[in-house]
């Protein structure tokens, strides 16, 4: 295999906010396996985004941690000029850094609702702002690819799934899905796609309540018709697939990779 085709990704530079563990570092790794230089974000946890970087270096690739909070808007201007004075352009943006801060509805604060709304849905508006910004100011450069830049948002099934206990969480996923589609359909023009990837269950540290342990797991797979819990280079893979041009045609569209998740498989049998 030549070189575009085994590393599709190469010479190109990419932003993933929140990849100092789970689904962002494993999609961090991902693209630098795949030939793109990364910045791995982090709001707190710098050790945990050394180690990422680390493991992409030690595999040969090119990676930096940065630090910032994605909800801070100066932060996230910082967060961009640092990937512009490291790497001189950027392709590649995936808006990643989510958190969950769960209570029913009733009991849910005013902090616990604009804690998951700031970061999860106006973060993934200031980091694609900032992205639309700089893409819209390069040239396009068909050895690197056919767009001038890509950005994914890391979604939810809870996009489409309401959540009960969880209303802060969906809401702001479901936040995503239009600021998806209107955002591609506003940028599409000036060839930047816009995509978004919608994770099921996937083992992290986020849900382990879900999948710790046999009775967890066996109710959790009751909502999985393909019978397995996701892993997080299943995001990975999807992730490295919708920035490299193999998906150049793929416009504003959420990619499900959720075992099944959203097919209401409580209709698998009746209904
Ligand atoms: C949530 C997880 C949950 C999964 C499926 C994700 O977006 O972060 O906690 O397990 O959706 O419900």
């Amino acid at each position: 295999m030549n070189d575009s085709h085994s590393k599709p990704l190469k010479d190109q530079n990419a932003l993933v906010t929140g990849s100092s563990s789970g689904i962002g570092a494993a999609i961090a790794r991902k693209l630098a396996q795949h030939g793109a230089a990364v910045c791995v974000n982090y709001r707190s946890s710098a050790d945990c985004a050394d180690d990422v970087v680390r493991s992409i270096v030690a595999e040969g690739g090119h990676a930096f941690a940065a630090g910032a909070d994605v909800s801070d808007e100066s932060a996230v201007q910082g967060l961009f000029s640092e990937c512009v004075a490291r790497f001189g352009r950027l392709d590649i943006v995936v808006a990643n850094a989510g958190i969950q801060r769960d209570a029913p509805l009733e009991q849910m604060t005013l902090e616990q609702w604009r804690a998951v709304i700031d970061v999860n849905l106006t973060g993934y508006f200031l980091s694609a702002r900032e992205a639309l910004r700089l893409f819209a100011k390069q040239e396009i450069n068909p050895a690197l690819s056919r767009a001038a830049g890509k950005i994914i948002f890391i979604s939810s099934v809870h996009e489409l799934i309401p959540w009960a206990g969880h209303a802060n969480y969906a809401a702001a996923k479901g936040g995503i899905m239009q600021l998806t589609k209107s955002m591609a359909q506003e940028v599409a023009s000036r060839r930047i796609r816009v995509n978004a990837i919608a994770p099921g269950a996937i083992r992290t540290d986020i849900n382990r309540q879900a999948w710790e342990g046999p009775d967890a797991l066996s109710k959790l797979l009751k909502l999985i018709p393909y019978n397995r819990i996701g892993e997080v280079d299943d995001v990975a893979e999807a992730a490295a697939w919708l920035a490299s041009d193999a998906a150049d045609y793929v416009v504003g569209t959420t990619l499900f990779v959720d075992g099944g998740m959203v097919l209401y498989p409580g209709f698998a049998s009746g209904g």
